[in-house]
């Protein structure tokens, strides 16, 4: 089967994270984007995502922009929905960006009902939770947590309010006593942002009733998810979650669509390792607190300095897969992040390493719906074995069921069952040519979650893709 068969019949089709985001959603909103749909639109978050996306053969990243901005050109519709919060002058650079490759966004869509993140956010999440070293939860410092705050203590801003001066003063001098350690102005703020405002004027809409519109017209829909179902602030693991709920039904809701008109969710795991950025519990993850300890110092471990301790004058490929297959877990860690380059594409940080845990894929199953997309498999070649978490043992006990409470999630061990690994399977074209171990782990995690595996994709390219 191809790509196009899974789309046959569909009108909008939403592409979600089942994992803690950073599943590779971009190879398949690119590729939806691209060959299918006519109206791509984002729900949540705001520029703690990132998306990497070549333009003109440079890599760029995309925070804010859904991934179809690129084939604005081609009459593609952009939407920020809703849901969003958004920081204007970070929009503005991307689209200052897309300038300066000679392309287009005329036909992009900025929801007049998103909550603006404004500077003050920014420095009061930078202040209060960005460092995991004096205990914050290592949030991306881009003032996300704050702006969703101040949107549910209903005192947040709209973009709507920043083309009526005497709302906005009125809003800005009320908000002032909320963040009493920093100076906050009306006319200042005004006119920082003053060039902002004005670029983004024409392109701010009623995106929920255009997005009905271009519905009811029979306009085919991609709905961009944003970091994943375990950093929802509904599902994930409550407080180390990002404050959105980047669920197929926060998604919709955040697009002003129902999750009822969604006729296909695709929920991407990465399989058979997963990743974690920040703090917060992640039970699979190997070489467990020293592994989280070590990521938490951010920048000081990064992919340069990984490479120049771990692999130092050695051939990278060797080196990799010699830890990755080495007696110790925290070294196997390396090895995977090493092997699969899992560094924040927003903050470069490294990114914690794990077997996947099927116990929150059935979880997720059950809130994005049966019909997953495997990523990076491909990047464990050379591994000798690998494990997949089928259960979390706490004291003799053994539960199959997700429970977000984050003591007991940290206070577990998880019951892995282990496979033969595989070498290179990039050129792999069908699920039965698969090495036996992979395949079997498939079916095993399919019984398991109750879903189905739809997708597999062994490496970036667009035909490194085995659909079932
Ligand atoms: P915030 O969204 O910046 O408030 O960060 C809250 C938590 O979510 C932190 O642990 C972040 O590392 C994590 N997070 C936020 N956005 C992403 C993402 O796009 N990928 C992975 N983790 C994310």
């Amino acid at each position: 089967m191809s790509l196009s068969n899974l789309t046959k019949d569909k009108q909008i089709i939403a592409i979600v994270c089942n994992q803690f985001g950073d599943t590779g959603k971009g190879k398949f909103s690119d590729y939806f984007a691209a060959n299918w749909a006519d109206v791509i639109a984002r729900g949540t978050g705001g520029n703690n995502a990132g998306h990497t996306i070549i333009l003109n053969g440079k890599e760029k990243i995309l925070h804010l922009l859904p991934s179809g901005i690129i084939q604005d050109s081609k009459g593609k519709i952009n939407i920020l929905g809703n849901g969003m919060v958004i920081d204007i002058k970070a929009l503005c650079q991307e689209l200052e960006e897309l300038e300066k490759e000679n392309l287009t966004y005329k036909n992009l869509m900025i929801s007049k009902d998103a909550h603006i993140i404004m500077p003050w956010h920014v420095s009061q999440d930078r202040a209060k939770n960005m460092s995991q070293k004096s205990g914050g939860i290592g949030s991306t410092g881009r003032g996300i947590g704050p702006c969703y705050a101040d949107k549910i203590a209903r005192r947040g801003i709209k973009i709507a309010d920043l083309f009526d001066e005497e709302v906005l003063e009125y809003k800005i001098n009320k908000i002032k006593q909320f963040y009493p350690e920093q100076e906050i102005d009306f006319q200042k703020t005004l006119s920082e942002l003053k060039p902002y405002i004005e670029k983004i004027k024409p392109f701010v809409k009623n995106t929920i009733q255009e997005i009905h519109k271009l519905k009811e017209q029979g306009k085919k829909i991609c709905l961009e998810g944003a970091q994943g179902l375990f950093l929802s602030v509904e599902h994930g693991t409550y407080p180390y979650v990002t404050s959105s709920d980047p669920s197929i039904n926060g998604t919709a809701s955040g697009v002003g669509l129902n999750a009822q008109d969604v006729d296909l969710t695709l929920g991407i795991i990465k399989f058979p390792f997963m990743t974690r950025v920040g703090a917060g519990p992640f039970p699979t993850e190997l070489g467990g607190k020293s592994s989280e300890e070590y990521c938490a110092q951010g920048l000081e471990h990064d992919e340069d300095y990984e490479i120049k301790t771990y692999i130092g004058n050695a051939n990278k490929q060797e080196k990799t897969i010699d830890l990755m297959n080495s007696e110790d877990e925290f070294t196997q860690g390396v090895g995977i992040r090493l092997a699969a380059g899992e560094y924040g594409a927003t903050t470069k940080r490294p990114r914690r390493t794990g077997w996947t845990d099927a116990v929150l894929a059935k979880y997720a199953r059950r809130i994005n719906g049966p019909h997953f997309i495997l990523t990076k498999v491909d990047s464990l070649a050379g591994a000798k074995q690998f494990g997949i978490c089928y259960g979390h043992k706490l004291n003799g006990n053994t539960t199959t069921e997700y429970d977000q409470n984050g003591k007991f999630l940290k206070q577990i061990t998880p019951e892995l069952k282990f496979y033969d690994g595989y070498s290179d399977i990039s050129q792999v074209k069908d699920f039965d040519s698969l090495p036996e171990g992979l395949k079997q782990s498939i079916k095993d995690f399919e019984d398991f979650t109750g879903g189905k595996v739809e997708i597999i994709s062994v490496g970036a390219g667009r035909d490194e893709t085995i659909v079932r």
